[in-house]
């Protein structure tokens, strides 16, 4: 692993068994996060993306198991041991001690909607300072006072008295923020941002992207951001993986993707979402076709039956390989195989 790399994940693959069938949620993803960048990953509605990201943290829900791959974590390098550890998370106890001293302290995660983190019972500030006993050795006062701090520096106006406020008694942004402020106050060296926005207004929208780059600048922590909005990627993030039924279809540094995109999937996509300077008439184009039901994975490639490219007898049988292109970038299709 180089030593830049804070998050190397390995040909990961995560399933459900249910009653219909075997859902191959996530099968066989790999990429890398650097210190202080930003991922996008994008795809359609059940790409797989965010039981990805629950993977990630051993947080998948019942029945589904991580049943392949590696996720190496570079921890930092502490008082105690000198130079940094890498852990492989996929190993850990799903509730063990080791992967809670890492979930909120090393990785923190949000959400499109806030209550999945916030509960109603009980004060954003009281929830707030349990992830700061958690993970810093201060007291109930002082965790208190670090508390206001980040309600203020997260945009929360007079923090202190927000501090003692339910969630309930929030707007959604102001919730939103409240929970980033939540999973940001341990300074966390990896942020995992599910769809953040996806639930807010358009002018709060912008909003929280900024705060979430202002604060990753100022903790120069790196960030997994999971959005379907192609336009907050060419503004965030610096790597881009494109995502179709558990599979990486393309990988690319975020310039090379909008200039130069490989995957038919990954054209298609980016037909389908408004572009800058087109004004109100450009006329979108959807992608044609559905994502098909998990339990009926399509043969060879899994875009194949939506896909303008397809090569009879070749994609819809050969199984997929992925190619490795110049610049690091990758693309998994039959078109790139020669
Ligand atoms: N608890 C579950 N039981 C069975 N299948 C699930 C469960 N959670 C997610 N899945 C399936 O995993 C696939 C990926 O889902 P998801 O990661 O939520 O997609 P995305 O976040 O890209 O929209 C979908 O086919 C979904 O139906
Ligand atoms: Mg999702």
């Amino acid at each position: 692993m180089q030593d830049q790399v804070l998050l190397q994940v390995e040909d990961l693959r995560v399933q459900f068994p249910t009653r219909e069938g075997i859902v191959r949620a996530v099968e066989g993803v790999s990429f890398e996060i650097k210190t202080g960048t930003t991922l996008g990953i994008v795809g359609e509605s059940g790409s797989g993306k965010s039981v990805m990201a629950y993977a990630l943290l051993q947080a998948v829900a019942r029945p589904g198991k991580i049943v392949g791959g590696r996720v190496l974590l570079n921890l930092a390098a502490t008082m105690q041991n000198g130079q940094g550890e890498i852990v492989d998370l996929t190993a850990l106890d799903p509730r063990g001690k080791k992967i809670r001293s890492i979930r909120g302290k090393e990785i923190a995660m949000i959400y499109q909607e806030p209550m999945t983190s916030l509960s109603m019972m009980h004060t954003v500030g009281f929830q707030i300072m349990e992830a700061i006993l958690l993970h810093q050795n201060v007291n109930k006062q002082e965790a208190r006072q670090l508390a206001i701090e980040m309600l203020g520096r997260v945009g929360i106006a007079r923090p202190e008295q927000r501090v003692d406020s339910y969630p309930f008694e929030l707007s959604g942004g102001m919730r939103q923020r409240a929970m980033i402020a939540m999973a940001l106050v341990c300074t966390p060296r990896l942020l995992i941002a599910d769809e953040p926005t996806t639930a807010l207004d358009v002018t709060t929208q912008a909003q929280i992207m900024e705060l979430i780059q202002e604060l990753q600048q100022e903790i120069g922590m790196a960030v997994l951001l999971i959005t379907h909005d192609l336009g907050v990627v060419a503004e965030t993030c610096n790597e881009v993986v494109v995502m179709y039924l558990g599979e990486v279809m393309e990988k690319a540094n975020v310039i090379s993707l909008f200039k130069d995109p490989l995957h038919p999937y990954t054209r298609a996509l980016l037909r389908s979402i408004p572009r800058l300077g087109h004004g109100k008439n450009w006329e979108l184009e959807p992608i044609e076709g559905m994502v098909p039901d998990p339990y009926n994975r399509p043969s060879g490639c899994p875009f194949h039956p939506r896909c303008p490219d397809m090569m009879p007898g070749v994609c819809n049988v050969k199984p997929l390989t992925t190619t490795q292109m110049v610049d690091g970038r990758t693309v998994r299709c039959h078109l790139f195989n020669e």
